[in-house]
């Protein structure tokens, strides 16, 4: 079935009010999406589906004035504050780094995929750990390969929003978060880390930011072992030591070199479905990619695709689509252009 049957199906069985029908078309239509490579569609209706019938579960008759109701307007105001809730089914297969920091990823993984053995021996298990480095770099894509491998939900909280928002209540909503996040076994990813240091130079409120990081401190230092807190950040420098070196490793993402670029060409262009014509013509690409973030370097080539894909003089059901290089010369061109590089 194409991608339309499903939404015309699920049109059909929502429509109906055929639960049973439209929960087992979704879940067909998640499976077609990883087959069809839409990992990222697939990991979101993955995460509609699962909130969707958790809150069926939570939404029996709920009397006002009731624990239960306090308790779910106090999950309200902790829900505000996730971004995301999500699963994730990528692996350390779906990213292109350098052999170090992908044995510092596996070497992470493994310490929780063996934790057991860890704490018979009494040892500590890392489980703080920040990520750095420029944007579109692989910070993001990193934290869903861990929670992927681990196969442990992750919870996405944007502290630039929540901090910029609810100053005041940041503290008390943090500690719910993590309470939270390690009653459910997961994973907390803390995006754009550096707000914390950024939001105590310019707000008037020095004192309440400083309560926030003195939140986050001993949140860190009393986080259960078997929780992992993961915290990005593009701008390390504007970080409190005292936060720095909480985290058990640092991991340092970087542009990448000759070699990364290629394996991230063949990464996109795994399928093989689209090719280039000549095959040396790819080294005069990745030197001409350099400077480049992974993400822009992709977009120019799935760019490059597509208007390849849309050409009219394009074979008709041809197996493989060749990708027009002045099209993908152009475009990394004007990407460098506009990043001033
Ligand atoms: N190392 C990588 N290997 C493979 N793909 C990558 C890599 N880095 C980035 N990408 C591609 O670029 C997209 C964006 O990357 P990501 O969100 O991980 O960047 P980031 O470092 O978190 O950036 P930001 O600081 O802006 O949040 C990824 O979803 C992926 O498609
Ligand atoms: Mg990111």
């Amino acid at each position: 079935m194409s991608q339309f049957d499903y939404i015309k199906e699920i049109a059909k069985y929502g429509l109906e009010n055929d639960q049973e029908k439209l929960l087992s078309v979704l879940n067909e239509l998640i499976e077609h999406s990883k087959n069809t490579k839409k990992l990222n569609f697939a990991i979101q209706l993955q995460s509609i589906l699962k909130d969707s019938i958790r809150l069926q579960k939570n939404n029996s008759l709920t009397k006002v004035g009731s624990d239960q109701y306090f308790n779910r307007i106090e999950d309200k105001e902790v829900s505000d504050l996730i971004l995301e809730k999500i699963t994730s089914d990528y692996t350390l297969s779906n990213i292109v780094i350098e052999d170090k920091i992908k044995n510092e990823l596996e070497f992470f993984i493994e310490e929780h995929h063996k934790i057991d053995i860890l704490q018979q021996f009494n040892l500590p298990v890392s489980n703080k750990l920040l990520l750095h480095g420029p944007s579109g770099c692989g910070k993001t894509l990193a934290s869903y390969v861990i929670a992927g491998e681990l196969n442990k939900m992750m919870i996405v909280l944007n502290l630039g929003a929540i901090v910029s928002s609810k100053l005041g209540e940041t503290s008390k909503n943090l500690s719910k978060i993590f309470k939270k996040a390690s009653l459910d076994d997961c994973i907390i990813f803390l995006d754009e880390f550096d707000s914390l240091g950024k939001i105590r130079d310019y707000s008037q409120d020095h004192g309440e930011m400083k309560r926030v990081v003195n939140t986050i401190l001993q949140l860190f230092d009393y986080l259960p072992q078997s929780s992992i807190v993961i915290a990005a950040t593009n701008q390390k420098d504007m970080i409190d030591d005292a936060l720095l070196r909480r985290f058990d490793n640092i991991i340092t993402f970087s542009l990448p070199t000759e070699k990364e670029i290629k394996e991230l060409i063949d990464l996109t262009l795994k399928d093989g479905q689209f090719k280039f014509k000549n095959k040396s013509i790819t080294k005069q690409f990745i030197k001409e990619c350099k400077g480049l973030s992974y993400y822009s370097i992709q977009k120019t080539l799935i760019n490059a695709i597509k208007k390849s894909l849309f050409d009219k003089n394009r074979p008709i059901n041809s197996l493989v689509t060749y990708i027009d290089t002045n099209i993908w010369m152009e475009l990394i061109q004007s990407e460098k252009k506009s990043l001033g590089i």
